[in-house]
């Protein structure tokens, strides 16, 4: 539906070039939603902006549909205006001299003449879309007097009504307070979910887009870090960049000392053995094994001399959900996010740690950058 491919985009400077983005390639399906997850400044916005047609690339080609709306060796750049996306800003900004009826219809009826529907198709296509995102009951209400949520939705709104080929959306939760933003991110999810318009989502925010995407891309310093499905990244990060910005995850450093045929190695680290997911790695390779905290179990040391992983208690924490537990193994700390009903282990207490079994995932070791 969506493909990018080998896009750059440089900005000229005082100080010299910046190169914000770095040759991306990458494939939206039809009707999924794709998120772009990176920290501040890793190029997010101008990869989005690309695509919008508000900047110009220096390289690549972007196509929807197959139509082709940009190509450096071709020529070809297809003006914002004429490329039907529709687009949520961080910044929506909506206009305070019309209601919210008004507000929606605006995109339609400020068309020119012979692109512009009949009335009649306008009301019903502004109260189709206020009804997906819940504001029919205030369609008649001055705009100013929206809630933020109801003024995201009311944005989405205006995006939807002329229903885009692609909805490209920047940051749109990031001015809603956090309860507000949890309840719009299921809005979200679900009015994607049933109008199966698809969606670009940028995003800094690993909980957004895991809880929202079809697919990620992570990004970093201009280029895409990995691609794959929400569980993939989180289980079976590319690299120690993904692995630590998308949840907290525990690293090892390690050997392989057998393996990869069934599809596991045996790692040996510094503080004992790990099963882990591999498929490539050979024996002997140096490695770097990512384990997430929710995997990481702790049981009461028998001390029945049994080999494996034994640390002590330094903290824990209920956070309502769940019970976290950071261990000292020896001169490491290991995190264990464990559910609130096995309880709390005090600290100073010795106990074993039990990686569960297929959730250790072997990452590049040398992904220095
Ligand atoms: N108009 C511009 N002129 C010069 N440099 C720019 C311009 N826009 C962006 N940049 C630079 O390009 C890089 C990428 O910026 P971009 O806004 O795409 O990042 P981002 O991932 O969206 O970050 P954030 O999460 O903070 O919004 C940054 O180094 C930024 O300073
Ligand atoms: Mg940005």
């Amino acid at each position: 539906m969506l493909e990018v491919e080998g896009l750059v985009k440089t900005f000229e400077g005082r100080h010299g070039g910046v190169v914000a983005v770095d040759g991306v390639s990458f494939t939206v399906e039809e009707g999924r939603l794709f998120s772009l997850l990176g920290p501040s400044g890793c190029g997010k916005t101008t990869l989005l902006r690309c695509v919008a047609g508000l900047e110009r690339p220096d390289a690549g080609r972007i196509a929807v549909d197959g139509v082709t709306l940009f190509s450096a060796t071709g020529g070809r750049f297809v003006p914002a205006n004429r490329r039907e996306l529709g687009m949520v800003f961080q910044s929506y900004a909506i206009w305070p001299h019309l209601s919210v009826f008004g507000n929606v219809a605006f995109p339609l009826v400020s068309r020119p003449r012979r692109r512009r529907p009949p009335k009649r198709e306008v009301s019903a296509r502004v109260g189709r879309v206020l009804e997906a995102v819940q504001l029919a009951e205030l369609a008649g209400r001055p705009a100013t007097d929206l809630s933020g949520g109801q003024q995201q939705r009311l944005a989405l709104a205006r995006a939807l009504v002329t229903e885009p080929r692609l909805l490209l959306l920047d940051e749109p939760l990031s001015s809603l307070d956090l309860q507000l933003r949890e309840e719009m991110r299921l809005e979200l999810k679900r009015l994607q979910r049933e109008l199966r318009v698809t969606s670009v989502y940028v995003t800094h925010d690993q909980l957004e887009a895991l809880a929202l995407s079809n697919m990620i891309g992570v990004m970093r310093g201009g280029r895409l870090e990995q691609v794959g499905r929400p569980r993939d990244v989180y289980t079976r990060p590319a690299s120690r960049f993904v692995a630590g910005f998308v949840g907290s995850s525990n690293l090892f450093e390690g050997v392989v000392e057998a393996g990869g045929g069934d599809g596991h190695a045996v790692v040996r680290t510094a503080h004992g053995t790990l099963r882990a997911r591999s498929e490539t790695v050979a024996p002997g390779a140096a490695v770097l094994v990512v384990v997430r905290p929710e995997h990481v179990v702790l049981e009461l040391d028998a001390d029945d001399g049994d080999e494996g992983w034994r640390g002590v208690v330094v903290t824990r924490a209920y956070l309502g959900s769940a019970v976290d537990h950071v261990v000292a193994v020896g001169d490491v700390e290991v995190r264990s996010r464990g559910p609130v009903r096995a309880g709390t282990i005090r600290p100073g207490t010795q106990v074993r740690l039990r990686f569960e079994p297929g959730a250790c995932t072997v990452a590049e070791a040398d992904d220095a950058r």
